[in-house]
């Protein structure tokens, strides 16, 4: 029921967003730019259409409700990004949790097809994201988990603001290390939340994953 109510909400929200969009203080949801790309909300349909995106062996595969969790916890967390033609360049997925000082956002997965790659999109995916954790639910930093040897990624998370926080030892599958990345939000006055750890931490010391 709550969920229900969520969704109720998020989607009223969305409409509203749509006939205001760029003003007020929610952040567009559905953005048009002059390239053509539309950024919008990712919807149930879109699961049976991204499995092109997924196949790039960096982008990692869920099942079925583990999506479907996230669509109905974290609407707002979960953006697509469509060529004319109804065709899908890439998506964003998160959310957001925690208590006290830790509350933050979460990217759970980012992905660009190859063939729309290096043209700002996972930047704008990100950004988006981030206004809403941070305008929206006042979190104090959003994180993620990137694999050691994923430098583009790396980089690009640099580019945008994000630092490693630590190493999380054997992360993947027990083999590869993950790196824990952080971007303070507007909240986080100290930015206390990414103070880097000194030490690597393994994945059963992780309080959220
Ligand atoms: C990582 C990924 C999402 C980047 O998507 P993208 O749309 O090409 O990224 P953007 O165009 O928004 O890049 C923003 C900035 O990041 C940096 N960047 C992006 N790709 C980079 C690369 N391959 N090498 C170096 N820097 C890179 C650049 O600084 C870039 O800005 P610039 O183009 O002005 O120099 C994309 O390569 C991808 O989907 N990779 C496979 C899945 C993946 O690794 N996801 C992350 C898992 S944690």
């Amino acid at each position: 029921m709550i969920i229900f109510w969520r969704n109720g909400l998020a989607a009223v929200a969305n409409i509203l967003t749509l006939a205001v969009t760029g003003s007020g203080d929610r952040p567009a949801t559905r953005e048009s730019s002059g390239d053509m790309t539309t950024i919008r909300r990712f919807c149930c349909n879109d699961l049976l259409r991204f499995a092109s995106v997924n196949l790039d062996h960096l982008t990692e595969t869920f099942n079925m409700s583990f999506y479907m969790t996230y669509l109905a916890r974290w609407p707002d967390y979960f953006h697509v990004a469509e060529a004319p033609g109804n065709h899908i360049m890439g998506y964003i997925m998160g959310k957001v949790e925690g208590q006290g000082e830790s509350w933050h956002g979460h990217v759970t997965a980012v992905t660009v097809a190859p063939e729309y790659r290096r043209q700002r999109l996972a930047k704008k995916l990100m950004n988006l994201l981030e206004n809403i954790s941070d305008k929206i639910d006042k979190a104090y930093f959003v994180d993620l988990f990137v694999r050691a040897s994923n430098t583009p990624a790396i980089k690009m998370y640099e580019k945008l603001g994000y630092v490693i926080y630590r190493r999380v030892l054997r992360y993947y599958s027990g083999e590869e290390d993950g790196l824990d990345m952080r971007k303070a939000l507007s909240r986080d006055v100290e930015k206390k939340s990414i103070n880097p750890l000194k030490h690597p931490v393994t994945p059963d010391e992780l309080e959220y994953d």
